[in-house]
């Protein structure tokens, strides 16, 4: 029954929803316990970028670092307490995690609505989804039904989340342990095409690699000083160079330029395997737009929750 409703959606709607191989999943979970909540969690999220446009960025960001340590159960939500460590004050997320207090006025409102139904798993999925679109980028059905995990993981955090310095190899690696495949790698790393960095997961790459523009490398110095300085630790620059705020192809037009702000976005145009992916999605948006939304999808689906696992927690931050 579901692999036939999968089937005509496939037919009858956009390409860009690929059906789930978790059964479990649909999206149409909520359609009659809580019928707003697309709406809601759209609204919501409209008034956050309003105020200010990097919050897109921040929340799609807070689905990944979920989605790859453990699935997306919603983990990353939970706050450390004196007896409880979660993921927040991993390498990867600490003083860089940004968006909870959103999640949190998104999960308030849904509750209003209808309590105790939704999942924070679900609610952050929604969310980056709404970002996406709200910053001009695709949409897609996002598959729902997950539940919240009354766990979290500060070692599969540091362990499974890709550092910035990490060659092709590597990322191509560290996806595939999570069921993605290059493509989807190359694709989802479009995502840095809104967003910011701190000077500290760039130094290195704008003082000591070589496969940079130079011209580019000499204008990030000039807000991120070299390390014998010992400041400037958390100066920001935008991701993409070309159009920071807006979910567009720019990224990959700047990877062709060599003005990739990371180590690990100049890796996928640096004369290896995925050069000819990025420059198809540098040339077309719409190639670009159609790979992320599938991959978003695959992504979304990394071992949910279902059934009686997990729980649907009544404050994001902290378990039932
Ligand atoms: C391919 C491997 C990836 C690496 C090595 C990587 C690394 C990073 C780093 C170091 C930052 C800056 C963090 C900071 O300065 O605090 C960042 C920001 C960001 N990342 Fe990634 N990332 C990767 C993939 C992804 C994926 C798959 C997504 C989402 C689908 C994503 C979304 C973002 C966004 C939107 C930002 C900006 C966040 C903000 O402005 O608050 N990244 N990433
Ligand atoms: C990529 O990085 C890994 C881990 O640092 C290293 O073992 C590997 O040799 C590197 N591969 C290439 C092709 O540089
Ligand atoms: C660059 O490489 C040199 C020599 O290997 C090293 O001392 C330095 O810390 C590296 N990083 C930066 C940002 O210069
Ligand atoms: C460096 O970037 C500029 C745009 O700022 C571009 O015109 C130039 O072609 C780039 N150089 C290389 C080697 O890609």
């Amino acid at each position: 029954m579901a692999f036939i409703i999968c089937l005509f959606i496939k037919i009858t709607l956009f390409s860009v929803f690929t059906c789930s191989a978790n059964a479990q999943l649909s999206p149409f979970y909520y359609s009659r316990t809580c019928p707003n909540l697309q709406f809601i969690v759209t609204n919501t999220m409209r008034q956050a970028i309003s105020k200010e446009p990097r919050m897109g960025a921040s929340i799609l960001r807070l689905l990944f670092h979920d989605c790859f340590v453990n699935g997306c159960d919603a983990s990353v939500l939970l706050d450390d307490t004196t007896t409880f460590t979660g993921e927040k004050n991993a390498f990867p997320n600490i003083n860089s995690l940004r968006g909870f207090e959103v999640i949190d006025t998104i999960k308030s409102n849904v509750e209003a609505s209808c309590s105790g139904i939704v999942s924070c798993a679900d609610i952050l999925a929604l969310a980056a989804r709404s970002a996406v679109f709200l910053l001009g980028g695709p949409s897609w059905l996002v598959p729902l039904g997950r539940r919240d995990a009354t766990t979290a993981s500060q070692s599969a955090a540091n362990t499974n989340l890709p550092p910035p310095t990490a060659n092709l190899s590597t990322l191509i690696s560290m996806f595939a342990t999570q069921g993605l495949n290059a493509r989807d790698m190359t694709a989802l790393s479009g995502a840095h095409t809104i967003g910011q960095a701190r000077c500290t997961t760039f130094r290195d790459h704008i003082y000591n690699d070589t496969n940079i523009n130079t011209t580019f490398a000499t204008t990030r110095k000039a807000t991120c000083p070299g390390p014998s300085s010992g400041t400037g630790d958390d100066n920001l620059a935008p991701l993409d160079v070309v159009t920071a705020n807006r979910f567009d192809n720019g990224y990959f037009q700047g990877l062709l330029t060599r003005r990739g702000l990371l180590h690990s976005d100049q890796e996928l145009f640096n004369g290896g395997s995925q050069d000819g992916l990025t420059r198809v999605y540098s040339f077309s948006y719409v190639a670009f737009a159609n790979d992320f939304a599938n991959a978003m999808v695959k992504m979304g689906n990394i071992s949910p929750l279902t059934g009686l696992n997990g729980e649907i927690r009544k404050n994001c931050r902290v378990v039932n």
